[in-house]
């Protein structure tokens, strides 16, 4: 008998279960209660006594080897059916798959520029909420309640609270500093700013201003426009030209807009210039006396100028960007194209 169990022994370990008929063939033969094993278990009645114990064991072993070779072939023939492919083996000579780089985001390296231009000539950087009161972006700067130069930013309002605005321009953060601190101030505050308009190429809903302010004794337009020609050259080239335009700004007196010839035409005239060859980068001025004294500073003993200028503005002149919306889609084949600060 232990000869028949060791012939089946081999017949189990090498029958195919390939398919699902031959999963079924297996079964009949080795598993169930008609097959050959149940047969052998059957037959031990009859074996002489003192050898059951032995061939009991053995049939056991048999018995085991048959239901683990079933339980996996059932298993594997159902992975397989589920479209689940086997783990492929590790192939370790392939080339690995590209590591992809990043590259900064190019109002991120114009803002860097600016940081650190400005950074040489002793400009610190100052932050401030992006969710302002009404005291901070309008009154303290000089804009009357109700007064129309509101009107002149689309303020998205918190509904529910009328006194809280999306910032409007980063002038909140001058207010913010002058209060909390002494003169001298020297600080650029660059960041995000919300107008309610619609967008397109032109405009967009949000996007970035880097605010200047520079509050000491003695300080003139002399040095607003020396400040403001050192870094157009600096950003732009030793070549570039700027000029200043009377303009109003509650906040400041005398207020200039700050132009700089067209890097796309060179002057000669396009669609990003409005063919003047000019084109505004942002605003200037004297702080207006009535803004240092809300701010708790004497303005018989300090002066001061401040600008802001529009980042994605200076962006587009830089790398002859003609779509504002560009800087928002993440699109990859946009962005890989701006390498790291240099
Ligand atoms: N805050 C102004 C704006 O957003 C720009 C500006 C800043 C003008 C500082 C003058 C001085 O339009």
């Amino acid at each position: 008998m232990l000869e028949k169990i060791r012939e089946i022994f081999a017949q189990v370990d090498t029958a195919p279960i390939e398919s699902a008929e031959q999963l079924e063939q297996f079964r009949l033969a080795y598993v169930g209660r008609k097959g050959v094993i149940a047969d052998l278990f059957e037959g031990l009645k009859t074996a002489p006594p003192e050898d059951r114990r032995a061939i009991g064991a053995e049939l056991n072993n048999l018995k085991n080897l048959a239901l683990n070779k079933f339980a996996e072939g059932r298993d594997r023939l159902e992975t397989l059916q589920a479209g689940v492919a086997q783990p492929a083996p590790v192939d370790l000579t392939l080339p690995g798959y590209p590591n992809e780089v990043g590259a900064m985001h190019p109002l991120s390296i114009v803002r860097a520029r600016i940081v650190e231009i400005f950074g040489r000539i002793g400009f610190n950087v100052s932050d401030g909420p992006e969710i302002e009161d009404d005291w901070h972006n309008f009154t303290a700067l000089n804009f009357p309640p109700n007064h129309p130069a509101r009107e002149m930013q689309d303020t998205f309002f918190i509904e529910k609270n009328p006194d809280v605005v999306l910032r409007t321009h980063t002038s909140n953060v001058q207010v913010r500093l002058m209060e909390n601190g002494k003169p001298p101030f020297r600080s650029i505050m660059p960041g995000r700013v919300y107008r309610n308009e619609a967008i397109s190429a032109r405009a967009h809903c949000m996007f970035h201003q880097v605010e200047g302010l520079y509050v000491d004794r003695n300080v003139s337009f002399v040095d607003l426009k020396q400040t403001l020609y050192h870094f157009s050259r600096e950003m732009f080239g030793k070549d570039i030209k700027i000029r200043f335009r009377p303009s109003f700004f509650p906040f400041t007196e005398p207020s200039a807009e700050i132009d700089i010839n067209c890097l796309i035409c060179k002057g000669s005239g396009c669609n990003i210039c409005k063919h003047t060859g000019w084109v505004e980068i942002g605003g200037s001025g004297m702080v207006d006396p009535s803004v240092l004294q809300n701010c708790g500073i004497d303005p018989e003993e300090f002066t001061g100028f401040a600008f802001g200028m529009g980042l994605e503005r200076m962006a587009n002149l830089l790398y002859v960007i003609r779509d504002l919306r560009l800087f928002t889609e993440n699109d990859i084949r946009f962005l890989r194209q701006f390498g790291p600060v240099s």
